[in-house]
């Protein structure tokens, strides 16, 4: 009785060290809104679904824009992530858009976060829109303005 009561309160420790890590919420992009392994999985699904429109390199091939720095980070500065990921939901691969799955678009998303040097951080980057719209878009780091 007496260790179950012992591991009961551990549980609840551990627990609460949990809360406090979810406080310390990432409320935007350069908070580490992706992991490195997930970002790892984007790539091929990155060359796989979009690289033959936005290059290998994401640099960009005729109609496509690069999905890299520049114009690309700015068109989304300031909105949720949702935003941009619902642009993906709705329309990207251009040819197929329902054809990608929301988890397989959340890592192509991790994979272009992190070529466009958002720091990885230690949780996922969700796919759910009421979890995205909680991180913001910055294409310049708010804690260095
Ligand atoms: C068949 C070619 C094609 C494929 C495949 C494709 N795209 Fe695109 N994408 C385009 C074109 C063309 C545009 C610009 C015209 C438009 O916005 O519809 C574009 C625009 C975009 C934009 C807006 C860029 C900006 O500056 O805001 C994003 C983001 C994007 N694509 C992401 C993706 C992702 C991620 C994939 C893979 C899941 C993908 N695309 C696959 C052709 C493609």
């Amino acid at each position: 009785m007496k260790h179950i009561i012992k591991v009961s309160i551990l549980a609840a420790a551990s627990l609460g060290i949990s809360t406090t890590a979810n406080a310390q919420a990432v409320t935007n992009v350069w908070d580490g809104a992706y992991t490195e392994a997930q970002a790892v999985r984007g790539e091929p699904l990155y060359q796989q679904h979009c690289g033959a429109c936005h290059g290998s390199q994401m640099q960009g091939i005729e109609e496509a824009p690069t999905l890299k720095q520049g114009a690309f980070i700015y068109n989304w500065d300031g909105m949720g992530v949702d935003i941009l990921f619902q642009r993906l939901r709705e329309t990207m691969p251009l040819d197929d858009p329902r054809g990608v799955p929301r988890r397989v678009k959340a890592d192509i998303l991790a994979f272009i976060m992190q070529q466009n040097n958002f720091p990885a951080g230690r949780t996922e980057l969700p796919y759910q829109n009421s979890r995205l719209k909680r991180i913001t878009w910055n294409a310049l780091n708010p804690a260095e303005q």
